[in-house]
């Protein structure tokens, strides 16, 4: 006789659960274009020194190690530690790291430059689960900037800012009002490389990328910046900013000692969550179109 199995039926809450599940142990990607072996990275990441930085930014911030232990007495359980805790020792090296983004930054005369330089620092922790840099698209010069949060996966993979679902629905947007990534704005992120499982950047993400976001906005001289969701705003305005409430009131940014209006809005992918919320985008972008045919619409 054959054996029958019980079918169970399709609860899409268990179902969410089980991705929940997954995502909090650290599975961001379900369906990556290429195999990744987690075991394989992790045994890289375990067999390398306790610090994977730029040498030649760490190395002078680093205590000296105390003097090795007599070869007559057991080695110690784990190495030893300098006097400065870990605390201490990464809040220095975090320091030192944005001393070093900042020169970097300063360096660059242009965006191809500025892009070489923000490819080559390696002092921002969230490279190393990137699979690529995403530093920006459209014009240089370009009257108009807009600025995300970070890059999400389609961004990470294609190494281009706002590809992904978000960005097709903020460009189709756009072009409502008669703009064309190709050629009228110029879009880029505050962070430069994927958080994993898309979180938000945190503090120092941000502090380590934005000399180079700053010098981005001097290179390209805009004459009005759009910032995208609250993180956005957060940085290029006011930290206590609240994206709901102060979305659609110009606000300034000092460039180089000139104030660049800023208009911040909500997020497309807030929108595709609340889609309710896409007439006060919209609201918005009649105001950038606004200013766009008249400069001092931003006064009134
Ligand atoms: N969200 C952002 O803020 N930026 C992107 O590039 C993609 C999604």
């Amino acid at each position: 006789m054959s054996e029958t199995h019980p079918t169970t039926a399709f609860d899409p809450a268990l179902w969410a659960e089980a991705v929940a599940w997954q995502q909090e142990c650290g599975v961001f990607d379900l369906l990556a274009e290429a195999p990744v072996d987690a075991f394989a990275a992790r045994a890289a990441v375990q067999a390398a020194p306790e610090t994977t930085q730029p040498p030649a930014i760490r190395a002078e911030n680093q205590p000296k190690a105390p003097a090795v232990a007599s070869p007559t007495t057991a080695p110690p359980k784990s190495p030893a530690r300098p006097a400065v805790n870990q605390h201490a020792r990464r809040g220095l090296e975090a320091v030192a790291d944005i001393a070093e983004a900042e020169k970097r930054a300063a360096a660059c005369s242009t965006v191809d430059e500025l892009k070489a330089a923000v490819n080559a620092f390696d002092g921002c922790l969230l490279r190393e689960t990137a699979s690529h840099t995403v530093f920006g698209d459209g014009p240089v010069p370009s009257d108009i900037m807009i600025i995300g949060e970070a890059p999400g996966g389609d961004e990470d993979r294609q190494g281009r800012p706002f590809v992904g679902r978000s960005g097709q629905m903020l460009d189709h947007m756009l072009s409502y009002i008669g703009l064309a990534r190709e050629q009228d704005f110029r879009i880029t992120n505050i962070v430069f490389w994927r958080p994993p499982g898309n979180r938000k950047p945190n503090a120092g993400e941000v502090a380590l990328c934005w000399p180079f976001t700053k010098r981005h906005i001097e290179l390209v001289k805009p004459r009005v910046i759009l910032a995208v969701g609250g993180l956005a705003a957060q940085t290029l305005i006011d930290p206590n900013l609240r994206i709901t409430r102060e979305r659609g009131k110009w606000r300034s940014l000092d460039v180089g000692g000139s104030a660049v209006p800023v208009l911040p809005t909500l997020h497309p992918a807030y929108l595709l969550r609340q889609p309710v919320n896409k007439r006060e985008a919209w609201t918005d972008l009649l105001l950038l179109q606004q200013f766009l045919n008249d400069p001092e619409s931003t006064k009134a």
